[in-house]
């Protein structure tokens, strides 16, 4: 299906309804787009990325549909394959089509995609090329989330496409925002899972798309945006250095005495005020997990010991958050063993990238006891003084 966005602009990629899983790790319970558009100058035509290979027929047909036969321009923004996957196959339909991105994509498009160099035309920051009544400018956005990323501008028509930049997994029948609420989720769950480790280079990338005059916002995943402020409002929220008063508790309970402590703690901490959002690892789904870490102020990982080490499952949780580098400030630990172990000091070796200070962690000795209730009440006040030392809470 082709759809028109403006005069001569048409959205033409495709809908993934039934795609459950992304890098075989992210879960995707919308489904998703691949976003590709076609603008059509009165001299000359450019696609803006292609789709997923498993889509490539589709974009082919809606190619053919929207009455393309001349095709001058693929703008390959990204070289990450649900974006460029189908390039070969385009330049195969389309022999005269040269290839528009910039010399570190071309590269890895190089490499990737085995694209010869003969059909590729480099860009610099800011270089435009005309379509005749319609420009395009390239503006390079490294690290949103690879380092060969750009944006282009469509300056007649104040069009931002934005590639990865404020996508959403997302698949809906409407091009455009139906349900604004549902549609920041997914884009908040998309920023977590991919953009929040370059949370310091968005923030750049946000600061150089500040001059642009944009009246929509064109995304390679998920609805466009016709209120281009909704999401970048919502990207400066996640992007700011501020801390929410909340804990987030991954945790895994083999016998049901880390489980008893995780309880005793999101109690205190509820009873303090603070917004408590706990995930039993068995059978999480991480993109909540990581959501959760977009705005809390605190992390406690609960671990019972295996194999004289943390539970496996906490492990990855760990891994996960401190790949996700999220802004959280506190992290500590807490959980059981039957005869010792290690589980403390491996969780937080698994943290390094986290800039986090850790509170005195609370691994306690087979079933929790008294004493062992009243050190997590400690730890929940303590987090309570650190988040009100940070101005957060009453
Ligand atoms: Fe949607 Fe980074 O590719």
């Amino acid at each position: 299906m082709n759809r028109e966005i403006t005069k001569n602009i048409y959205a033409i990629g495709a809908l993934d309804w039934d795609r459950r899983l992304f890098d075989e790790l992210i879960p995707l319970p919308d489904g998703t787009t691949y976003n590709s558009y076609i603008i059509k100058g009165n001299d000359k035509t450019a696609l803006i990325d292609t789709v997923d290979p498993t889509k490539t027929d589709e974009l082919l047909k809606n190619l053919a549909e929207c009455g393309v036969r001349n095709l001058e321009f693929v703008v390959a923004h990204h070289a990450e394959q649900d974006h460029s996957g189908s390039i070969p196959a385009i330049l195969k339909a389309y022999p005269k089509a040269k290839v528009v991105t910039n010399p570190k994509c071309k590269e890895m498009l190089k490499e990737l995609l085995l694209i010869p160099e003969e059909k590729f035309i480099t860009v610099n920051d800011r270089e435009t090329l005309s379509l005749g009544d319609k420009t395009l400018e390239f503006i390079y956005a490294p690290w949103v989330h690879w380092p060969e990323t750009m944006v282009t501008y469509l300056r007649e028509d104040k069009v931002l496409f934005s590639c990865d930049f404020f996508g959403s997994h997302l698949a809906a029948s409407s091009l455009y925002i139906v349900d604004e609420a549902k549609t920041l989720e997914s884009a908040k769950r998309y920023y977590a899972e991919i953009m929040m480790p370059f949370r310091v280079s968005i923030k750049q990338n946000m600061e150089k798309l500040k001059g642009l005059e944009i009246k929509t916002i064109a995304p390679s995943h998920g609805p466009i945006y016709q209120k281009p402020e909704l999401i970048v409002n919502a990207y400066k929220d996640w992007i700011s250095d501020k801390v929410k008063n909340e804990v987030v508790i991954p945790f895994v309970s083999m016998h049901g005495s880390t489980r008893v402590m995780v309880d005793q703690l999101i109690n205190a901490l509820m009873k303090k005020g603070i917004t408590v959002k706990p995930f039993n690892l068995t059978g999480v789904d991480i993109g909540e997990l990581a959501m959760a870490l977009v705005d809390a102020a605190t992390i406690v990982i609960g671990t019972p010991t295996v194999l004289v080490g943390p539970h496996p499952s906490a492990a990855y949780a760990a891994f996960l958050a401190n790949a996700l580098r999220p802004k959280t400030k506190f992290a500590s630990i807490i959980g059981s063993f039957g005869w010792g172990g290690k589980a403390v000091e491996a969780i937080a070796g698994l943290l390094p990238a986290l800039k986090v200070e850790i509170l005195e962690p609370v691994m306690i000795k087979g079933y929790p006891k008294e004493t062992d209730l009243a050190a997590l009440d400690r730890l929940a006040e303590l987090i309570y003084n650190k988040h009100r030392g940070m101005g957060l809470g009453d």
